[in-house]
């Protein structure tokens, strides 16, 4: 496996991968602290492509003010080895001053979609994510780009401006990966205590409830949202929660749906801070 910092060197290994015969490039970027999910996202694209890259860089652009970019959980040596172990070829690690070199003012609007649930929690993120994905996907130009479903509207953002910036990539979603008990694995997740993390469980179960309502034949939003709410908000626990928002929303545009018409056509999606942990969570209806 070869790691490379620069954009320069990425391109020459690149091209001269591709010199000697045509070969299609899969590309997983992360921020690192790596789970089982990117794994998943991994594995996806060494069976699909000739040559996988994945990128760690933790993107100081796309975390608001007050939020975790210094504290972001960090581990560069385990993540290598992760990578090296399920035949990722080349590692992209760039520094902060490769990715954002002095004057580098560049920034993308995404339009409407980001302004909606996380992007009203959090101001200027789906931008931040946007710039700095379309600058991997410009450096790298794989064939493929894999991104996982745990941030639904995440990906939601990237195939707009993949399309609508004609990056010329596939844009590939992984499935949610849980751990057995139904938690959605986040890199977050190293935040939570003992008992933060019992209480956590309640965004999966909530939705696997509200999902089991809706399949017994319940279409109505607000109802599903009940569901949710009740099952984040009962019990006894001591851990505080705060909940920013459970939403029932049309899983392209993420605006929200009053009663689902049709089946495949909306998602449910939740955010709550547990202590002082942020997570996210959604599910299909499907
Ligand atoms: O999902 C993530 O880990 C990040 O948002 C991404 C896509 C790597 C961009 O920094």
């Amino acid at each position: 496996m070869k790691i490379i910092e620069t954009v320069a060197e990425f391109r020459q290994e690149w091209a001269n991968l591709k010199e000697l015969e045509s070969l299609s490039l899969g590309l997983v970027p992360t921020m690192g602290f790596l789970h089982e999910g990117h794994i998943s996202l991994v594995k996806k694209s060494v069976s699909q492509n000739d040559v996988t890259a994945a990128t760690i860089f933790v993107n100081p652009t796309q975390f608001g003010e007050n939020e975790d970019f210094e504290d972001y959980p960090r581990d560069m040596k385990s993540d290598l080895d992760f990578l090296d172990c399920e035949g990722v070829d080349i590692v992209f690690v760039p520094s902060l001053e490769e990715m954002y070199p002095e004057g580098f003012e560049t920034s993308i609007n995404v339009g409407s979609i980001a302004t909606r649930l996380e992007g009203k929690y959090r101001p200027g993120h789906f931008s931040g994510v946007a710039t700095v994905v379309c600058k991997l996907l410009s450096i790298c130009r794989p064939d493929r780009a894999y991104f996982g479903q745990k941030d639904a509207q995440q990906c939601a953002v990237i195939m707009a401006l993949n399309r609508d910036l004609c990056l010329g990539s596939e844009i590939v979603v992984g499935e949610t990966i849980r751990s057995s008990d139904g938690l959605a694995l986040s890199s977050r997740n190293s935040y939570l205590s003992d008992s933060e993390r019992e209480k956590a469980l309640s965004l999966s179960s909530g939705l696997f409830a509200a999902r089991k309502l809706w399949r017994s034949g319940e279409n109505a939003s607000d109802r599903l949202r009940s569901v949710v709410l009740n099952e984040i908000l009962s019990g006894n626990s001591e851990v505080p929660v705060e909940i920013d928002y459970v939403s029932v929303a049309d899983k392209n545009t993420f605006m929200e749906i009053d009663r689902i018409e049709e089946a495949g056509n909306a998602i449910i999606l939740v955010a709550a801070k547990i202590g002082t942990t942020r997570l996210i969570d959604n599910v299909a209806l499907v």
